[in-house]
């Protein structure tokens, strides 16, 4: 029998460039380690210099490049391991297809209206696509869809990166993927930062 323990799994994200993919997914990846898991994160950025080097941004593409990092999770997390997903991956259809092909797969949508993210612009993308200098970018110039069945959204604009990724790790708590540590308050250390966290927003802590 296998111990819950070692059962892989694969958290997909799924969301707009910026909207805090990489930021959660490195969080919850750390908090999966400590707990002694192994963890294996396939960033987009990282998988296209690489896995996927020399793919474009038409549909044909990105639906081989998250096949591709599909293929890969399914791979690592029948083995034990905890498959993360970071890449935009913005049609439903192939996130569904690998959804089929993996069969623990919990999907995240990490959330951020278009305008929030203009401003945010961290890598200064948004900018260029706006100037037509960056053709079919997300958002911009190429369709997102939106999941329609996400697991956890984490609504980026209205949460910290702390709080986001606490509610993917209560999430797979409550679907038996790790094992809840329960603390002397009674709650988890995680929905102990949920509520920390919200209490710092409002200005209580
Ligand atoms: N709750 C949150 N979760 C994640 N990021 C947040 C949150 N709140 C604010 N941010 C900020 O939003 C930005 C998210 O950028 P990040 O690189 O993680 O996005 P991404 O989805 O990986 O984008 P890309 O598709 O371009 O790689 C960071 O600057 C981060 O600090
Ligand atoms: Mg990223």
């Amino acid at each position: 029998m296998e111990k819950m323990s070692e059962k892989g799994f694969t958290i997909w994200f799924t969301g707009l460039s910026g909207a805090g993919k990489t930021t959660i997914s490195k969080m919850v990846s750390e908090k999966l380690r400590e707990r002694g898991r192994k963890v294996e994160l396939l960033d987009g950025d990282i998988v296209r210099r690489n896995l996927s080097k020399g793919l474009g941004f038409s549909k044909e593409d990105r639906d081989i490049n998250i096949r591709r990092i599909g293929f890969v999770c399914h791979l690592l997390s029948k083995n034990g391991v905890v498959a993360i997903a970071a890449a935009i991956s913005p049609y439903e259809s192939v996130r569904q297809e690998n959804r089929k092909l993996i069969s623990d797969y919990v999907e995240v949508h990490a959330r951020c209206p278009i305008d929030v993210l203009k401003e945010r612009d961290a890598k200064g993308l948004y900018k260029k696509a706006l100037a037509g200098e960056i053709q079919n970018f997300t958002g911009v110039s190429d369709p997102y869809e939106s999941p329609e069945n996400p697991d956890v959204v984490c609504d980026s604009d209205k949460e910290s990166p702390e709080e986001s990724a606490a509610k993917v790790i209560i999430k797979l708590e409550e679907l038996g993927y790790i094992e809840s540590e329960k603390t002397a308050s009674g709650y988890t250390k995680e929905e102990e930062e949920k509520v920390n966290e919200r209490l710092k927003a409002l200005g209580y802590l």
